[in-house]
């Protein structure tokens, strides 16, 4: 059984806060200070240029991507980290249509988030070529996949809902019709039990600053199917995916196996956060994690619902269904949420109507979700929203 008062105690959280934002920014790992510190001062401070060899910088891509591997089933050797999700999104489609020429459609669905539709959108821009990116409902995607769909491309859990597709049986049924998948695990990894091997996935990528709690701008993962592995052709086609960066040959020549996904130079300080984030998973059971976080989750919803009748819930009423997040709607969703997030309970809210919160069992507790919706209660029963500056919108919501 996993220990949640262990994991908590690993977690740096402010007083006074109760925290429902890890499915957009994972909280602060306490051991990430020290380790990124001592990155800076034994290994950067004293090492230089030297640390790519002596301090293992130039395998931390692989090192620390066969340790998020483990939280998705992916076996060693299959997960490489590096980039944003939006580049490895893009290293994946590219890849994943060279794999089926002649066929023209990438079908996604418009829950998706906007910046894997506009990745699509500009690579189709690039390739020309007669593709068509084609975007139904989410319910409406399994009865599209046909023989015209060279990639299915999907977000496994909706960023605004937590609506969970059925990755294994979607992924065999575009099998069956001879369509790749790409899988974005952004709001899965961390968050509930991800199985891509068994899902028999193709590519599959996802960022680790949510659940991760990799920190901002934390770098992203991308996984190839090892069928695959030495045969995609990534279309960002830098240096440090080269057979041997090295040689600094003229030609580009694809490396082995998921090396060939890497970019550019990796970012080693954001590595060093990352790698010691992850220890918290030391000891834990994701099938744990999924248990608290339905049980966290099931009980916000039942209270929100009692006490705030006002919110309209938007995530799916059944928790197999979900991810790790609720959404509720209402007309003032910007202004509640600001009145909230004054009063230390940390959501956020996407655009037109919708108030997320995401359940993060590592850090948060039955008590944390209580006294959450006692605010929201006092916030929305009493108006307290109702003020200018909580409707003033800020850059980022
Ligand atoms: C599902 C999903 N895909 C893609 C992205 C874009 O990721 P990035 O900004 O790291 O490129 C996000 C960002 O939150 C996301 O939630």
């Amino acid at each position: 059984m996993t220990d949640f008062s262990r994991t908590r105690a690993l977690f740096q959280l402010p007083d006074g806060v109760i925290y429902l934002d890890g499915n957009s920014l994972g909280a602060l790992p306490v051991a990430v200070k020290a380790r990124v510190a001592d990155m800076i001062g034994a290994e950067w401070g004293k090492e230089l240029i030297r640390g790519w060899n002596s301090a293992g910088w130039m395998t931390m891509p692989r090192r620390i991507g066969d340790r998020v591997g483990k939280l998705i089933g992916a076996p060693p050797g299959t997960v490489v980290m590096g980039d944003t999700l939006s580049i490895k999104l893009y290293q994946a489609l590219a890849a994943a249509l060279v794999l089926n020429p002649g066929r023209r459609v990438i079908l996604t669905d418009n829950g998706n988030f906007p910046s894997d539709l506009y990745m699509a959108q500009g690579l189709i821009r690039t390739l020309g070529d007669g593709l068509e990116l084609r975007v139904l409902d989410p319910d409406a995607v399994a009865d599209a996949i046909d023989c015209s769909v060279a990639v299915l491309m999907l977000t496994e859990v909706d960023y605004r809902t937590g609506r969970l597709h059925d990755m294994a049986a979607l992924t065999r049924e575009a099998h069956t019709q001879g369509a790749l998948t790409v899988w974005d695990l952004a709001h899965s990894a961390g968050a509930l039990p991800v199985d891509v091997t068994s899902a028999n996935v193709d590519f599959a990528v996802g960022c680790t600053y949510k659940y991760l709690n990799g920190g901002p701008g934390a770098p992203a993962f991308i996984h190839v199917a090892p069928r695959h592995a030495d045969v995609a052709l990534p279309a960002l086609s830098g240096w440090m995916g080269h057979a041997a960066p090295f040689a600094f040959d003229l030609d580009y020549r694809a490396g082995a196996g998921i090396e060939r996904m890497r970019v550019g130079t990796p970012p080693i300080i954001a590595l060093a956060a990352l790698d010691a984030a992850l220890d918290v998973w030391d000891g834990v059971s994701l099938q744990d994690v999924r248990a608290a976080s339905i049980a966290l989750s099931e009980l916000f919803i039942s209270e929100v619902e009692r006490r705030c009748p006002s919110l309209v819930l938007a995530s799916p009423r059944s928790p197999a269904a979900r991810g790790s997040q609720v959404s509720f709607r209402h007309a003032e969703g910007y202004a509640i949420m600001r009145a909230m997030i004054d009063r230390g309970v940390i959501g956020d809210f996407r655009a037109p109507d919708t108030l997320r919160f995401g359940f993060t069992p590592l850090y948060l507790g039955e008590e944390d979700v209580r006294r959450a919706v006692e605010i929201m209660d006092d916030v929305v029963g009493n108006r307290r929203w109702d003020r200018p500056e909580y409707r003033r919108k800020e850059l980022v919501t």
